[in-house]
């Protein structure tokens, strides 16, 4: 809390420096713009100015996550939106990204289950769209946590002929909170069991309200297995991301999220990112959490070696010292030694979070003991 001087603070919410000192002249707090707020005296401001303000644990002080407010200028241009698709299990996750992508996903997966999130970029209309597919909602939810969330619009896939299943409606409280546009992908809809209006009614009990019913949700009826309604999902979700005028500026330092991330032999660690400002480029160096080296390939969706990868763009990233897990940041460094630094403070920041929590819990047992 005293790490945020009087100008800093009128800098972050945008007003005048001379407003902040007179409201605190009007507690009788005397103070110059180079002092520093204690929270209190922040709480009080933000009231008075009618905003939000979270407070960071000053152990993260030392954190190389920028906001993305701060990294997104007036130089940023258009990006395409990153879409995840959710939803129960069997309902066609795969199956739809899939016939998007007019490739076989599901045939090469073992039992056609989702073992692991993909992310993948297709164009419409020369337009790019990245989806993530995810199998379930932990590192949907890890990312949200971390606030490192990358989905910009979430399609909520329900297959006509079941309707809503208990993981729908974990997928329809996730959206809610994370407060990104949902589109339903009426899936399944070739088979003749479908009925796409008992789905409609069971969202809209849960208060998806479908446009044709004079709500705002759109349902696009779909089926991954003949094609049909997929160009009607793509159009609409160019259409909503429209509406969210994405923007990010390629040529800052890049930052990108992982959304997946293994040790493969031959290759060392690796992760999957999906790149949210900036161009990633072989030969950056990065940090990523306590992970860091230098880039030594980008290979995209189709396994092909690419040489950088713009906003909202994914691809493998070769070349880390560590795994990262996913969810984390990955950000380009301006040396080796900087990236070195920033994931040798992280890796003490975790270990010593580690040691608290073993003494914490090394306390209530002798409490209990007691
Ligand atoms: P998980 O990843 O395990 O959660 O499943 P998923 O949602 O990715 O479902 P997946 O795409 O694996 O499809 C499940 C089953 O439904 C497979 O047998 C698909 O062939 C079938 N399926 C998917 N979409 C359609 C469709 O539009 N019509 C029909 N008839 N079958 C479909
Ligand atoms: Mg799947």
């Amino acid at each position: 809390p005293e790490d945020i001087r009087v100008y800093e603070f009128a800098e972050k919410i945008n007003r005048p420096i001379s407003d902040v000192i007179k409201v605190l002249f009007s507690l009788g707090l005397m103070m110059t713009k180079n002092d520093f707020l204690g929270s209190d005296e922040i709480e009080i401001l933000s009231e008075e100015f009618g905003v939000e303000v979270t407070i960071v644990d000053p152990k993260d002080a030392f954190n190389y996550e920028e906001d993305m407010a701060e990294t997104i200028d007036e130089n940023a241009t258009k990006r395409p939106p990153v879409i995840t698709i959710m939803g129960h299990v069997d309902h066609g996750k795969t199956s739809l990204l899939d016939a998007i992508r007019k490739a076989k996903v599901t045939e090469d997966e073992a039992g056609g289950i989702t073992q692991h999130i993909g992310a993948y970029t297709i164009e419409q209309h020369g337009e790019a769209i990245t989806f993530i597919d995810t199998p379930g909602h932990a590192a949907f939810s890890q990312m949200r946590q971390r606030g490192t969330d990358v989905t910009d619009i979430i399609v909520i896939v329900v297959a006509a002929d079941d309707g809503v299943k208990p993981q729908t409606d974990e997928v329809i409280k996730l959206a809610k909170e994370s407060e990104a546009p949902v589109i339903v992908a009426l899936n399944k809809m070739d088979k003749e069991s479908a009925n796409p209006d008992m789905v409609k009614g069971q969202m809209a009990e849960r208060g998806l309200n479908p446009v044709d019913w004079g709500g705002d949700i759109e349902f696009i009826p779909v089926s991954a297995k003949t094609g049909m309604g997929i160009d009607d999902l793509l159009e609409n979700i160019l259409l909503t991301a429209e509406v969210l005028e994405l923007k990010a500026n390629e040529n800052a330092m890049a930052k990108a999220a992982v959304v997946e991330s293994s040790l493969e032999k031959g290759r060392g660690a690796v992760a999957t990112v999906i790149v949210q400002n900036g161009t990633l480029k072989v030969g950056d160096y990065v940090v990523c959490g306590s992970a860091y080296g230098r880039i030594k390939a980008l290979i995209d969706e189709n396994k092909k070696q690419i040489k950088s990868l713009k906003p909202s763009h994914t691809a493998v990233v070769v070349g880390l010292n560590e795994v990262p897990s996913s969810g984390e940041i990955m950000m380009a460094m301006k040396s080796d030694k900087e990236a070195k630094e920033y994931a040798q403070k992280r890796h003490e920041y975790d270990r010593n979070k580690e040691l608290s929590h073993s003494t914490k819990s090394t306390l209530e047992d002798m409490t209990s003991m007691i």
